[in-house]
């Protein structure tokens, strides 16, 4: 038998390698060509591609505003389950902080400059990951350079704030993507495809809590920066994840209880509140949050309905059980301690939707989809929080649409003689 020569060999492999490139570029275009869902924009290269895991892919370029919290949780998201994505540069106000997150994270540019990330980044799309203040000053300079935006919850710190940032991203064209994982959240999804499905019959109750003990940063607690405290903060998940499982029922009336309990020297913000909102279908949401609950994250939502109930729990339902006499490293977000009894989760960024949602995000960008949830979702959740706000500051429910001319939603719990300075 006749021995192949092993340079032959290579030349072969490299040979057929190179064709299968080949193949599956082709293969791409054309399908692509064929659903017209080229994303062109002018003066730019027709699209970035890279090779991945032997794939030829189409990669959009990203930059990140923010260098804190969740933009860690968004960089993990993008590296590990969105190659269709290439993070290109990040943005902080410290540039120390801007060049220590970029090196950590192996992104090439970084910028103290808002403005000259948007101009010099070559980026498609902005990922807002800014203190809440920050939503609406951002989504204006990104839309007016024509990117398209995916952003942090909540929307905007106003109503007025909301409108803008929506009006300015459909002059300019661009994608206003609102970043609300509970939307993609595995768990939750399963949820949401058993009621399709018919498992509980017909929906009459929604309930959903997040709770920890207080945010990581001090802007939270600052109701001049935040808005508002938990239910500005946290309250926007439940609110968001009603109107998903409803296909954005309209919301009729809100109800709201609210208290600070825990945080007072710190916040004159609300760290307790639950909010009853009824929706137009007759179904009722219970969003229950706290800022004042000790042993680390809970995220729980439960579906009432004539022929069943489900239960989901993202933490303590996705975690190991521990008891550890020493503690050790990290049981979950905003856990106190990892002493005694624990809860241990693996998988916390996946478990809680982000990779999903980003890669949502990218596709439609890609494929120019409109995402499942917009910057009208995001403003009609913070006009459920308004109404929140108005009815605890009035002790009665507030019927929906609402709408009231403040500084903050706060003011309509506090009053404006409340109003810090
Ligand atoms: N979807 C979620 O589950 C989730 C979780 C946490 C935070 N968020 C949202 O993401 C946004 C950022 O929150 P975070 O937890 O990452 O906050 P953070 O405090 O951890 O990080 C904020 C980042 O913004 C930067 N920044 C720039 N200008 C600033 C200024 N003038 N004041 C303060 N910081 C400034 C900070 O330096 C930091 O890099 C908020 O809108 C928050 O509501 C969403």
């Amino acid at each position: 038998m006749k021995k192949k020569q092993p340079t032959l060999n290579w030349l072969q492999n490299t040979l057929s390698e190179f064709l299968l490139q080949v193949l599956h570029l082709s293969i791409f275009l054309i399908v692509k060509l064929i659903r017209g869902r080229f994303y062109f924009v002018s003066e730019k290269p027709l699209f970035y591609c890279s090779i991945n895991q032997g794939v030829f892919m189409i990669r959009t370029k990203v930059a990140i505003l923010g260098a804190g919290f969740i933009a860690d949780i968004h960089i993990e998201s993008y590296h590990r389950f969105v190659p269709e994505a290439e993070v290109v540069a990040v943005y902080t106000r410290d540039a120390e902080k801007a060049k220590a997150f970029a090196e950590k994270h192996h992104i090439t540019t970084w910028y103290d400059d808002i403005d000259l990330l948007i101009l010099q980044s070559d980026c498609e799309v902005v990922d807002i990951c800014l203190p809440n203040f920050l939503h609406h000053e951002a989504t204006l300079k990104a839309a007016a350079a024509g990117k398209h935006i995916i952003i942090e919850k909540p929307l905007a710190v106003t109503l007025g704030q909301a409108d803008e940032m929506i009006a300015a991203c459909k002059r300019a064209g661009v994608k206003l993507m609102y970043a609300e994982e509970l939307c993609f959240a595995p768990k939750y999804e399963r949820v949401r495809h058993m009621v399709k499905e018919g498992a509980v019959g017909e929906i009459y109750m929604l309930k959903q809590s997040e709770k920890h003990s207080g945010p990581h940063s001090d802007w939270f607690y600052d109701i001049n920066l935040s808005g508002g405290g938990v239910l500005m903060d946290m309250g926007c998940h439940g609110i968001a994840w009603f109107r998903w499982m409803l296909n954005n029922a309209k919301a009729t009336s809100v109800y709201a209880s609210m208290a600070t309990v825990l945080h007072k020297g710190r916040t004159k913000g609300e760290d307790n509140s639950v909010i009853i909102i009824e929706f137009e279908n007759g179904v009722t949401g219970v969003v229950e949050n706290s800022w004042a609950k000790h042993g680390g994250m809970d995220d729980k939502s439960e579906v009432h309905g004539t022929g069943g109930v489900i239960y989901a729990d993202l933490f303590m339902g996705n975690a190991a059980i521990a008891y550890s006499k020493n503690g050790y490293g990290y049981a979950m977000e905003k856990a106190d301690t990892t002493a005694g009894w624990s809860f241990p989760i693996f998988e916390e960024v996946f478990n809680q939707g982000y990779p999903h949602e980003l890669k949502h995000f990218i596709e439609c960008v890609q494929q120019d989809k409109e995402a499942v949830v917009t910057g009208e979702d995001g403003r009609a959740v913070l006009e459920i929080i308004y109404a929140a706000y108005a009815s605890a500051g009035q002790g009665k429910k507030i019927q929906l649409p609402f709408t009231a001319k403040v500084d903050k939603p706060i003011d309509l719990w506090l009053g404006t003689d409340a109003i810090e300075k």
